[in-house]
């Protein structure tokens, strides 16, 4: 990896200078972490499969117009991305009660929510990434009455579609986060989705069995991350059968 100048790394992906200016390379690795990095292990093939979920939906949004920072994938743990200034907060799009919300409220995990609830945290590690009212993120000038209004905007745009996609193949979308970029062209901004949609950002749960298909099977041990997450990939036929086995990265065109 030292080919090239690494901007940024991450806990689950690293950042490398793109072959042009305004653009970045995302590379998925296969680390794993929960609970601000405190529970680490590294998920042999996890890179791989975020890597092609997340241009899975990155692409499908591209497709019903909602902006995003995705430009192609470039190998098996590689994509090729525009250069964003990442706007601190993350942007938590809620459809049923889970995790933080149901332990903060007392309520029971999969409860439906009178609607998709946004929420926002602040992006800061030492912190563990608090929850922060609208009030803050505009007082702090972390982004403007006008940002927040076009944030939420995209995360329900975002919601919608994810929600459908996931019904089609039998999941549910109980929440997920996403992150925000300004990208520059010119003198004009515009905030676009940034960073990655995957597994390790959604909460997906079989309508069916109530199956975990997400992070929290490595959060809470319920079994192998990597068979939850490639039973997404399967489902939304993202893994094409005859691919290389996740794992043995191999280069493709
Ligand atoms: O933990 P909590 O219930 O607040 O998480 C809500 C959603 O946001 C979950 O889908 C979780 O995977 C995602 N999330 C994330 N990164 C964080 C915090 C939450 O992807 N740092």
């Amino acid at each position: 990896m030292a080919r090239r100048k690494k901007i940024y790394e991450g806990k689950a992906k690293t950042l490398y200078e793109g072959p042009e200016p305004g653009t970045l390379v995302q590379y998925f690795k296969d680390d794993a972490t929960a609970f601000n990095a405190e529970k680490r292990a590294t998920i042999e093939g996890k890179g791989v499969l975020n890597n092609r979920l997340s241009e899975f939906f990155m692409t499908g949004l591209s497709q019903i117009g909602v902006p995003n920072h995705f430009l192609k994938r470039l190998n098996m743990r590689e994509q090729l991305i525009r250069a964003v200034e990442i706007v601190p907060l993350e942007v938590i799009v809620r459809n049923y009660a889970a995790g933080t919300m149901a332990k903060r409220l007392g309520m029971e995990e999969g409860t439906v929510l009178p609607r998709p609830l946004v929420e926002f945290s602040y992006k800061n590690d030492d912190l563990g990434d608090p929850l922060v009212p609208e009030e803050y993120i505009i007082g702090f000038g972390w982004a403007s009455q006008q940002d927040l209004d076009d944030m939420i905007a995209l995360a329900l745009r975002v919601n919608d579609f994810m929600s459908g996609v996931m019904y089609g193949v039998g999941i549910k979308l109980i929440d997920f986060k996403i992150e925000i970029g300004r990208h520059y062209e010119g003198d004009f901004q515009r905030l676009i989705v940034a960073d990655e949609i995957s597994p390790d950002s959604c909460r997906l749960w079989d309508i069916e069995t109530g199956r975990k298909l997400d992070k929290d099977v490595f959060r809470r041990d319920l079994g192998d991350l990597a068979d939850a997450y490639t039973e997404v990939a399967r489902r939304l036929g993202v893994m094409p059968q005859n691919n290389p086995q996740p794992g043995k990265p191999q280069l493709i065109n």
